[in-house]
């Protein structure tokens, strides 16, 4: 991983945007993975067709909680159906294209966890 992506992904680690709940959200949706037992919860809320306010909490290792910090402030304002056709390689690609394949499942949590969320999967849990 290069020196300046290295740092982009630690500040979001150290400085996480958007950390926090939404107590009237039109959203939630919670994941984790079972083998390390890190949890991602998003909640959202969407005016207009479009994703008005994000926040996530939960707990995770640094990539995780760095990916999710990007990818909420990637995602915030966009409309939903674009958010929807975000890919995993958009994803990767957010985060300089340098995570090793072995840390693939802790960058993409907060994308899966995103796209449940506002694919119906499940609401206002
Ligand atoms: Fe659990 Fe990275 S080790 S999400």
């Amino acid at each position: 991983m290069q020196s300046d992506n290295l740092e982009y992904i630690l500040d979001h680690y150290k400085n996480p945007r958007n950390f926090g709940t939404i107590e009237d959200a039109d959203f939630s949706y919670e994941e984790g993975i079972p083998s390390c037992g890190d949890v991602i919860r998003l909640d959202l809320k969407i005016r207009n067709n479009k994703l008005d306010d994000i926040k996530f909490s939960g707990t995770g290792c640094a990539i995780s909680q760095a990916s999710v910090s990007i990818l909420t402030e990637n995602v915030t304002g966009k409309e939903v159906e674009e958010i929807v056709s975000y890919t995993d390689k958009d994803m990767l690609e957010a985060l300089g294209g340098q995570v090793s394949p072995i840390r693939f499942k802790c960058a993409l949590l907060g994308l899966t966890v995103l796209k449940k969320a506002l694919t119906g999967k499940s609401s206002n849990q």
